[in-house]
């Protein structure tokens, strides 16, 4: 099967194979009952990774195209793909939410979470923690094994241990950001990182721009913090930016919070142009974006550099 991959292009491999498979089939290149290459030969013959044509064939299957059988691959559907919509329909109504500051723990939202997870068959989808690798336990012995152990035990700096701090520096740096070990703080994960930046940012009757929906965890900072919160409408292609530079213009807000890459909930991930120009409002109207890019690492395809690049 012959697919040309726009490796420099912004969309994902996986869903421009998806996408050339779903118009093969469209226009009738590939029949009902027909089966696709298998997994490893397409991978090869793309000279891209399996996971990534695992993804494409999951999202066709998702899509009600194709189907697996057990052992025997991925065959196109007998559905008529006339009617099948292959179109996004991601288009929620653009209403802006608006709360009153309140008194919202984390822990009042993040506990039935934790208890709905225990019935079976419960798929959370209010945040997305990646699989362990399989041979974890091996890098976790090899890590060990490789320094010298009481590295690990003594306390260290508030802003955590130097040699992760220069770690983590190196590797933002090979992304083209300009950072030095002394301007990092190693966290606790995302959730405090997120409480440092916005307690910095946020003072009790501050308004505070989000995306609508967002990840709930923010949400209960900023309330803890008594702020107002303006949630402002996700659009295919990420934050409405009319909507957002109206309320820019007419509620000062003191921070933006995005979440640009595999926003979570909706996944989606907002193009260099989206970012470009969400940049240039900010700065139009002297409010500072909180970036939240947690999940960035665990992308298979390359994402758009962060928006402060
Ligand atoms: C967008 C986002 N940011 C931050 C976090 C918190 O991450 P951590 O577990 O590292 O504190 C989550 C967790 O789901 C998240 O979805």
């Amino acid at each position: 099967m012959k697919i040309l991959l726009e490796r420099q292009s912004h969309k994902p491999i996986y869903l421009q194979i998806r996408d050339r498979i779903s118009s093969l089939i469209k226009s009738g290149a590939l029949k009902s009952g027909d089966r696709l290459p298998s997994i490893r030969s397409l991978a090869e013959s793309l000279q891209v990774n399996k996971l990534t044509i695992i993804e494409a064939y999951n999202v066709l299957e998702a899509d009600g195209i194709v189907s697996a059988r057990q052992g025997s691959g991925y065959f196109v559907n007998s559905v008529s793909l006339k009617s099948a919509n292959l179109e996004s329909t991601f288009a929620p109504a653009q209403n802006v939410i608006i709360t009153k500051p309140g008194k919202c723990s984390f822990y009042e939202m993040y506990t039935p979470l934790v208890q709905a997870q225990t019935q079976p068959g419960m798929i959370n989808f209010g945040y997305g923690y990646p699989r362990p690798p399989k041979d974890i336990n091996l890098i976790a012995r090899r890590a060990l094994k490789q320094e010298d152990a009481d590295i690990f035990f003594p306390h260290e700096m508030p802003q955590g241990q130097l040699t992760l701090c220069r770690q983590i520096a190196q590797m933002l740096v090979h992304q083209g950001l300009e950072v030095f070990p002394e301007n990092l703080i190693i966290t606790n994960g995302s959730q405090q990182g997120l409480s440092l930046a916005m307690n910095y940012y946020v003072q009790s009757g501050d308004w505070v721009i989000v995306e609508a929906p967002t990840y709930y965890g923010a949400i209960s900072i900023l309330e803890n913090l008594g702020a107002k919160i303006i949630g402002i409408p996700m659009t295919a292609e990420g934050m409405n930016l009319d909507l957002l530079e109206k309320y820019l213009h007419s509620h000062r807000p003191k921070l933006i919070y995005t979440i640009s890459t595999f926003h979570n909930p909706t996944g989606l991930t907002t193009t260099q142009t989206h970012r470009q120009q969400l940049l240039a409002l900010a700065e139009k109207y002297e409010c500072p974006i909180l970036e939240d890019n947690a999940y960035e690492g665990i992308n298979f395809d390359a994402v758009p550099a962060p928006i402060k690049l």
